[in-house]
C-alpha cells in the first residue's frame, strides 16, 4: 500500500508502508538534509506536520528521546524515523539551506530550536494604563518612570504566577498570552485571575503608594479574549521574542480599548466568559461592534466603572 505527502511549497510525492519520509523524499529526489544519516541525532530531517497528524506512526523512542532533549513542539516530527500508516498527510521540510541550518541546529539553542510557527489557541490578554498624560505633565521624568516601573513589576509578576507570557511592553501597557504549556481552558481561567488580580493590587497600590505619595490614582482597562492564533519566535539572538498573531489578537486589543467607551476596566469576550470556571450569570452583557465582524460582538463586562 502507498500513500501521497504533499511536501507543501514543494512536490508530492508517493510514500510505501515500509518506508520513513526521509527514505521517499530523497527516492523522490528532494534534497532532504539528513546529517547523521536517519539516526535519530542531528534533527536536520525535521518536519512540520501541517495535515494529517493522526496518519502518522507514533515516535519511537530514539525520537521522543530528541524531541525533549530540543523541545520540539507537537507538530514537528523526524522524517527519518517517521511511517505514515494510514492516509495522505502534508508536511514541511523546516531545514531547507544552509541559512536555517545555522538557524535551527547549529545554534543549538533549546529555546530557539522549540521555535517553529505554529497554529495554538491561546488566551489574549492586553492592559493599558488609563489616564497617564496628566501624571506625566506634573511629574519629574524619573517619577513617571519609577511608576512605570513599579507597575510593571507588578504586572508582570501576577502575569509570571499564572503562567502567562508578557510579549510586548507598550509605553503605558502590556499584551500578554497564556496557553503555551497548558489546556486553553486553563489559560483562559489563569488570564481571568491574573487581570482579577492586578484590579485587586492596583487598589492597594494606588491607597498606600501612588495617592499617598504623588496624589494620583491610577486606573487601567483589561481586555480578554481568546481564539487560533500563529504562535513563534521571529527575533535572533538576544533579540530573540515571540511573536503571536491573528485576528483574536486584534479583537483582545478592541477589547481593551472598549473598556473606556464601556465604562468597565475589564472587559472580556462571551466565549472566554463561557470558559469560565463558576462564573454566575449576572456579569453584564454588552454588544460592541468590531472592525471585520458585520455582526455584533457580544462581551460582558467583568470589572468595576470608572470614576472619572
Ligand atoms: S536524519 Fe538526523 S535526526 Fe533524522
Amino acid at each position: 500500500m502507498s500513500f501521497k505527502i504533499e511536501l507543501i511549497n514543494e512536490k508530492i510525492i508517493e510514500i510505501k508502508e515500509e518506508q520513513t519520509i526521509l527514505q521517499a523524499s530523497l527516492e523522490a529526489g528532494i534534497p532532504h538534509y539528513h546529517a547523521c544519516g536517519g539516526n535519530a541525532e542531528c534533527s536536520t530531517c525535521r518536519v512540520v506536520v501541517q495535515e494529517g497528524g493522526e496518519h502518522l506512526s507514533h515516535p519511537n523512542k530514539a525520537e521522543l528521546s530528541l524531541r525533549m532533549k530540543k523541545k520540539f513542539p507537537e507538530n514537528a516530527r523526524l522524517a527519518c524515523q517517521t511511517k505514515v500508516m494510514s492516509n495522505d498527510v502534508k508536511i514541511q521540510r523546516i531545514i531547507r539551506d544552509e541559512t536555517d541550518l545555522d538557524l535551527y541546529v547549529y545554534e543549538n539553542d533549546s529555546e530557539n530550536l522549540q521555535t517553529v510557527g505554529e497554529e495554538k489557541s491561546m488566551a489574549l490578554f492586553f492592559l493599558d494604563i488609563r489616564n497617564f498624560t496628566p501624571f506625566i505633565e506634573q511629574h519629574l521624568p524619573f517619577d513617571v518612570i519609577h511608576i512605570l516601573r513599579r507597575l510593571n513589576i507588578m504586572f508582570s509578576d501576577i502575569i509570571i504566577k499564572h503562567n502567562g507570557k508578557i510579549i510586548e511592553f507598550t509605553g503605558d501597557g502590556f499584551y500578554a498570552v497564556f496557553g503555551f504549556d497548558e489546556p486553553i481552558k486553563d489559560a483562559i481561567n489563569n488570564a481571568y485571575t491574573a487581570g482579577k488580580q492586578i484590579l485587586d493590587s492596583l487598589i492597594g497600590l494606588n491607597e498606600n503608594y501612588i495617592t499617598k505619595y504623588f496624589d494620583h490614582k491610577i486606573d487601567v482597562g483589561i481586555g480578554l479574549h481568546s481564539g487560533k492564533v500563529i504562535v513563534g519566535k521571529t527575533g535572533v539572538n538576544e533579540h530573540s521574542s515571540y511573536t503571536v498573531m491573528g485576528f483574536p489578537v486584534n479583537v483582545a486589543a478592541r477589547l481593551e480599548s472598549a473598556t473606556k467607551e464601556l465604562n468597565n476596566n475589564f472587559v472580556i469576550s462571551e466565549y472566554v466568559y463561557e470558559m469560565l470556571n463558576g462564573r454566575s450569570n449576572l456579569a453584564e452583557q454588552k454588544q460592541i461592534k468590531l472592525k471585520g465582524i458585520s455582526e455584533p460582538f457580544c462581551v460582558r463586562l467583568m470589572g468595576k466603572s470608572y470614576n472619572y
